[in-house]
């Protein structure tokens, strides 16, 4: 359609109608037959709006979509076809590891790869929108949603939103004849993954400086890439929750990043505006997200039940509702909706990609780049030809490896390591027993509630002794324990915030089955937990993550040394929780510990070490890379020039490999104070035995860049220092100044 038939759409709609198009409900009021009348009783919903409602969420599947669409359109004066949305965050039926794990393989390229896959399965099943990619920074292991981040780091997590929001939308509106590509909503915006004392739905609150030098730019980012859509986060942002927070979603966002796309609110979060006590009523909240330049209401009944009165009260002006319908409109336009409502979903597509060879392939690379070695001590791995493996755990054969967040995902398709190993070296060399649960009543309190609404079996006391003294047994006889340990996928995710982060079941099984002449343990789950214990009792330690569909494959084939880790970490693993949170690129203070002097009057912990386990951006691999001196191509940078910097990199090992090399920089005197190192490049170096190769980086004035004083974003003259380096851990090599 062209603008002006938009145009004299939106003229021909009545209030409701209008009104209707920014009204997101769940799919339970649309998927049987139409209607289920609970749900709209609940939301206080009237038969009209639910006639005239624009989108829903999380309807999937070619056949249900198309019946859907197909009631919704027959009920429907004005014709607008229905807007589906989905939470497709990291993989459709195939599902691939989840995006803490993506952002360990410092390869933005690969996860625009996976969105693009993402996006051909998802719309063979009919969706139009992914609440993807969540590009929330997170520095709290505390967070259960850390899963779904990219990372600690605003560089590569603006990188990685880029590359996820092209993926996802690539040939979206290019009007050909096989619809392409889907529309990616940015979330949660903004400063979701901050809150205090890492409890989901906390506050947050920081200086606008932190937010806009560390937390918005991957937001940015996703906006500048063309995002069509972004989503309110539920927590305050300087007092004001996101949903009702004009200076965000007005000032910044439209105004400033020029985003003229759809607002979102995350769900039911202009109701939640009154149990926050940002308005006294939900007429209120609908008038505060509406004049904060919010477009859909995602599942309550604020928009539908007032905004015709505040209309008509004068309180919002018609024009800016509709702005809104424009703006939604539009989106359907530009999925091409107005020529075919059914857009994509094709049963006979969606058996020829979901799960195909091509994607589980997709899969399997994407779970190996993203494992990260931690320790492997006297190279006990790559496993030995031929050893007697016995595979202890409760994730040893357990397709519970998609994590809290892959809703749409088949779970009866993912290879267990069970299985893999089993192909991989025959079943007379693997013996395998659960040993234990992931998650007893100690560590989770509504376990028995969880467990009954998740159909989860509980374990007898009688159970869990003769279980453990199975697996003893099992790893006596083995020349290596292998050990597949880890949070339970319950524990993480949305609500799902800890205090503690000892894996105590996995420190537990180490010691027990010590016997083995080997441990190497697997570790699963979605956020870095404290390892020191698991750590010492291992002489191997994997971090797998929740390694989607091929998980199984992908660790059997670095385990026995077919792949080669390659994979970094995204975020600092704690030695203790009481560190959190904890970051690479912090401030110094004026008393930072130099960690050996005994003195107590220094910026650090009386019973902790400041660093962390395991360093942000480290990870081993079966080669060993050495890195020369840094070289800088001049110590003096003029305005408007750049300089290089380079090193030497060589594999002295006897595997070739994958080096993550990584560029630091630090401004060592700012108005404002910076912090110690900011990673500034990575470049992923193929490197045979033996073989040496030169990385060089380009440094430029934009790199130097940051919110002084005054709040302009700039670079100040004077000293800066550089480093290229394995991880974040390491020490400033060369020095410059800018003039
Ligand atoms: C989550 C969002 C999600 C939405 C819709 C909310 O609870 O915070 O990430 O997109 O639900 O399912
Ligand atoms: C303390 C101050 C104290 C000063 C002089 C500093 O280290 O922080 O509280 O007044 O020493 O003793």
């Amino acid at each position: 359609m062209q603008e002006k038939q938009l145009q004299e759409l939106l003229g021909s709609l009545s209030l409701t109608e209008k009104i209707g198009q920014l009204v997101q409900v769940p799919g339970e009021v649309l998927n049987a037959e139409g209607q289920e009348l609970g749900v709209r009783e609940d939301l206080g919903l009237s038969e009209e709006i639910i006639r005239n409602a624009g989108s829903t969420l999380n309807v999937v599947g070619a056949k249900r979509i198309k019946e859907v669409q197909k009631a919704y359109l027959e009920r429907s004066r004005h014709k607008i076809p229905l807007l589906f949305m989905a939470d497709i965050i990291y993989g459709f039926r195939t599902v691939f590891p989840i995006p803490l794990a993506l952002g360990c393989t410092f390869e933005p390229e690969l996860l625009e790869r996976l969105c693009e896959v993402t996006s051909q399965e998802s719309v063979a099943a009919g969706a139009h929108v992914t609440f993807s990619p969540m590009v929330d920074l997170v520095r709290d292991a505390r967070w259960g949603r850390c899963l779904e981040s990219t990372g600690e780091d605003p560089y590569m997590n603006s990188l990685y939103a880029k590359a996820m929001v092209e993926g996802f939308q690539k040939g979206m509106s290019d009007g050909a004849k096989e619809p392409k590509g889907m529309a990616s909503c940015i979330k949660h915006f903004a400063a979701y993954g901050a809150p205090e004392g890492g409890r989901d739905y906390n506050t947050v609150d920081m200086s606008e400086r932190r937010l806009r030098q560390e937390y918005l730019p991957s937001y940015k980012a996703g906006v500048d890439a063309g995002c069509e859509m972004i989503m309110t986060s539920f927590n305050t942002v300087d007092g004001i929750p996101s949903t009702g927070n004009k200076w965000l979603m007005d000032d910044v966002l439209r105004k400033e990043w020029g985003f003229d796309g759809v607002v979102i609110t995350d769900y039911a979060a202009i109701a939640e505006l009154v149990i926050h006590g940002a308005a006294e009523d939900q007429k209120e909240a609908a008038r505060l997200a509406m004049e904060a330049g919010v477009d859909i209401d995602m599942c309550t009944g604020c928009y539908a039940n007032y905004l015709e009165e505040l209309i008509q009260e004068g309180r919002i002006d018609e024009k800016q509702l509709d702005k809104a319908v424009m703006r939604i409109l539009k989106l359907k336009n530009k999925l091409g909706l107005f020529e075919d409502p059914y857009r994509g979903a094709d049963e006979a597509k969606e058996a020829g990609l979901f799960l195909s060879k091509e994607n589980r392939r997709l899969a399997k690379e994407a779970a190996v780049k993203s494992m990260v070695l931690l320790e492997n001590r006297e190279e006990t791995l790559p496993l030995a030809a031929g050893a007697k493996i016995a595979l202890i755990g409760p994730y040893a054969d357990n397709q519970d490896a998609l994590g809290f967040w892959a809703i749409h995902g088949t779970k009866s398709a993912v290879v267990t390591l069970k299985t893999a190993l089993e192909e991989a070296v025959g079943a007379e060399n693997v013996m395998s027993a659960p040993g234990c649960e992931t998650i007893l009543e100690k560590d989770y309190h509504d376990l028995p509630a969880m467990q009954k609404q998740y159909g989860m079996e509980g374990w007898s006391d009688e159970k869990r002794q003769a279980e453990m003294e199975k697996a003893v047994e099992l790893a006596a006889q083995a020349d290596v324990a292998v050990l597949a340990l880890g949070e339970a996928v319950l524990q993480g995710g949305e609500g799902g915030s800890r205090t503690s982060l000892t894996s105590r079941r996995s420190a537990y099984a180490s010691e027990k089955v010590q016997k083995a002449a080997k441990v190497v343990v697997v570790l699963f789950g979605g956020r870095p937990l404290v390892l020191d214990e698991v750590s010492k009792l291992s002489d191997a330690l994997l971090e797998v993550w929740f390694p989607g569909t091929e998980g199984g494959h992908a660790i059997a084939d670095v385990l026995l040394g077919k792949e080669s880790p390659c994979g970094r970490l995204s975020m600092s693993m704690p030695r203790c929780v009481g560190q959190m949170p904890l970051y690479y690129n912090h401030f110094n203070t004026g008393r930072p510990y130099d960690g050996i002097t005994p003195n107590r009057f220094f910026s650090r912990y009386t019973d902790c070490e400041n660093t962390p386990l395991y360093p942000y951006g480290y990870g081993l691999s079966y080669h060993k890379a050495e890195y020369g001196p840094v070289t800088l191509s001049s110590h003096i940078m003029k305005k408007g020039e750049t300089i290089t910097v380079q090193a030497d990199i060589t594999n002295t090992g006897s595997r070739a490999g994958i080096e993550t090399v990584q560029l630091y920089l630090r401004d060592v005197a700012g108005s404002v104070v910076r912090p110690v190192k900011e990673l500034k490049g990575v470049q992923k170096v193929a490197l045979d035995a033996g073989e040496t190769k030169r990385v060089k980086f380009t440094i430029t004035e934009e790199m130097l860049r940051f919110y002084g004083k005054n709040m302009e974003y700039c670079s100040e003259p004077g000293k800066f220092q550089v480093m290229i380096a394995p991880d974040s851990s390491c020490d400033m090599q060369a020095e410059f100044v800018l003039e």
